[in-house]
């Protein structure tokens, strides 16, 4: 072989090695940018104070909840609402949240992320079956999932009560938040202790020293 054609071979093989690896869409992570969250008109505080309960199960609708309606759910649970640092919920020490939602739906799982109000894509997987011991929680179109974030609490001064209380504290607050949202645009919410502790570590993939803390269902 004359020495120009094995230059042209060697070209072409190195630039068959440096062409990447190119993935189908499909494969990837789907973000999900949420739509602005209703921060204006509705139900009064009041009149949501005075409809807030907890839908039964047999109320349980399967009909969907829609993206303005998780965004304005997930916005009352830990959204900001003044600036870069002020949320919907008090934090110990003026801390970022140290409690984190994920949504189980039917087209996968998120972990909401306040800062952005975006839904950050977990898995593809249906998972609301498996989460909970009361079998109505997989009718209903979304669970939210309250989880510890260990590390966010971490930056608690010495002086702090254990981070494990102001946890469970902020989960209330945040709960209660889903639950006047939930009134507030006439959908169903219900706060459930009864979690399969085992499968929702395995789902969200969650470091040892995190936990769920509560899961809620949001249903039409
Ligand atoms: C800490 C806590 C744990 C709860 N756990 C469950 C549960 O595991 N399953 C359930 O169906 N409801 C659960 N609930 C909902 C309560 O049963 C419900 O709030 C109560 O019956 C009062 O009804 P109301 O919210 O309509 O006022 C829980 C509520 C709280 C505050």
């Amino acid at each position: 072989m004359r020495p120009v054609s094995v230059m042209i071979l060697v070209a072409q093989v190195s630039f068959l090695l440096l062409v990447p690896v190119v993935f189908p869409p499909t494969s990837l992570a789907q973000d999900i940018v949420l739509p602005p969250p209703q921060t204006e008109g509705g139900l009064g505080l009041f009149a949501a104070l005075k409809k807030r309960s907890s839908v039964s199960g047999a109320a349980i609708s399967p009909a969907e909840v829609t993206l303005e309606e998780l965004s304005t759910v997930l916005w009352a649970a830990s959204g900001l609402n003044r600036g870069q640092t002020g949320w919907t919920v008090p934090m110990a020490e003026g801390l970022a949240p140290y409690v984190r939602v994920f949504v189980a739906g039917p087209g996968g799982v998120w972990l909401y992320d306040w800062a952005d109000h975006k839904l950050v894509e977990i898995s593809k997987d249906n998972v609301k079956a498996g989460i909970a011991a009361q079998a109505f929680v997989a009718k209903a179109w979304y669970s939210l999932i309250f989880v510890s974030d260990k590390k966010t609490a971490a930056g608690l001064g010495p002086g702090a009560p254990a981070a494990d209380d102001f946890i469970q504290v902020l989960t209330g607050a945040m709960t209660q938040d889903v639950y006047l949202a939930a009134a507030a645009l006439g959908l169903g919410a219900r706060y459930i202790h009864s979690m399969k502790i085992d499968r929702i570590r395995e789902v969200l993939s969650l470091e040892p020293e995190d936990y769920p803390v509560a899961l809620m269902v949001l249903s039409r």
